[in-house]
């Protein structure tokens, strides 16, 4: 049974959790940096950096506290390493590091994408194997995932990510950020079927795109301005929305079928979404799939997830040596190669 500090600091979250035994959670603690960057209406890398820094040994004190273990009685310390922004990766990572050097605890590097997908183990029992939608603010893919939670990339964007959409959509519309959730909430008032949005690349294989959608949202609110004419903002939203959902909803349905699998799981930030999520519901009940997605925190950026992905490795004693780097782009079911290859 493993006890395994969680560290998280890949994007706009500097977060901390202790995780025993895979899926028990003993702590998870998550300071939001949305304040920092609401002003510029996306995440600022340097000044995000900055505040990782600031908070970091705060957060960790506060989930071992919160988890009343001590550095002594931990198995391992995991932190994220990649895909995320470089200066933020590495204040979590160098966390991790000291950790490891002062308390002679064996350090574990752990993929986001890969954290995504465990998240709904914690809390929803998901065993692989299974086909996993992780989407969010800086990814939105489709994988494979094998019996011994390995990973196989189905398709990914070729442009936007689901997240950064309907952050930019929701600035189109002047609803500060992150957009996600104020679309959500939005939309509900609204009507999906006011406006033909484009459902880009939807018959082709298993790659998205949602640029043109967030183009098409622009054009329709700087038509109106021009013509003067008023657009009922909840029907826009709604519009978007569904056109969102039911790219991603079709396409996870259709990589289910192909690769024969019996069981979806959802992570990522916009897995949050409510459309999102009834949806698949409807989807993978009439189509006798089970469907994984996690309570709302754990959809979005944690650390009990990254714990929580590490836990295989560690009961292996499968540890990463202290020169491991960050990897900004690092794929799905990847890590870092080691320095110098
Ligand atoms: O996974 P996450 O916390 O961070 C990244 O790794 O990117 O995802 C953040 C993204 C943002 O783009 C945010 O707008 C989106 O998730 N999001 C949502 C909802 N809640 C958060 N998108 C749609 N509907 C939501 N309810
Ligand atoms: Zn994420």
């Amino acid at each position: 049974m493993a006890t395994i500090l969680g560290i998280e600091s890949s994007c706009d979250e500097t977060a901390a959790a202790v995780v025993r035994d895979h899926t028990t959670v003993l702590s998870s603690v998550v300071a939001s940096q949305i304040e920092t960057h609401a002003p510029y209406g996306g995440v600022v890398p340097e000044l995000a950096a900055r505040d990782h820094v600031n908070r970091i040994d705060q957060v960790i004190d506060d989930a071992l506290a919160a988890a009343d273990v001590e550095l002594s009685e931990l198995d391992a310390v995991a932190a994220t390493v990649g895909p995320g922004l470089a200066g933020a990766l590495l204040i979590g990572m160098a966390a991790a590091k000291a950790i490891s050097l002062c308390a002679d605890v064996p350090f574990v590097g752990v993929n986001h994408l890969d954290a995504h997908a465990h998240a709904a183990a914690i809390d929803t029992g998901f065993e692989p194997p299974g086909v996993a939608l992780i989407v969010s603010g800086g990814h939105t893919l489709l994988a494979e995932v094998g019996a011994d939670w390995t990973f196989d990339l189905l398709g990914e964007t070729v442009d936007d990510a689901a997240g950064e959409a309907f952050d930019k959509v929701a600035r189109t519309l002047g609803l500060g950020y992150p957009g996600g959730p104020v679309v959500d909430r939005l939309s509900l008032g609204g009507d999906p079927e006011t406006f033909r949005l484009p459902r880009a690349m939807l018959r082709d294989g298993f790659d998205f795109s949602f640029s043109g959608l967030k183009t098409a949202v622009y054009q329709i609110c700087k038509r109106a301005e021009r013509d003067g004419v008023l657009i009922d903002e909840a029907d826009l939203a709604a519009s978007f929305q569904a056109a969102v959902v039911d790219v991603l909803a079709i396409k996870t349905l259709r990589a289910a079928d192909e690769v024969g699998a019996r069981s979806v799981v959802v992570g990522g930030g916009v897995a949050a979404n409510s459309e999102l999520r009834a949806r698949l519901g409807v989807d993978c009940d009439e189509a006798g799939l089970e469907l994984h997605i996690p309570s709302i925190t754990l959809c979005a950026d944690n650390a009990a997830m990254v714990a929580s992905a590490a836990d295989r490795r560690v009961a292996a004693g499968d540890f990463d040596p202290l020169d491991m780097c960050v990897e900004p782009s690092l794929r799905i079911g990847a890590l870092p190669a080691p320095p110098g290859v």
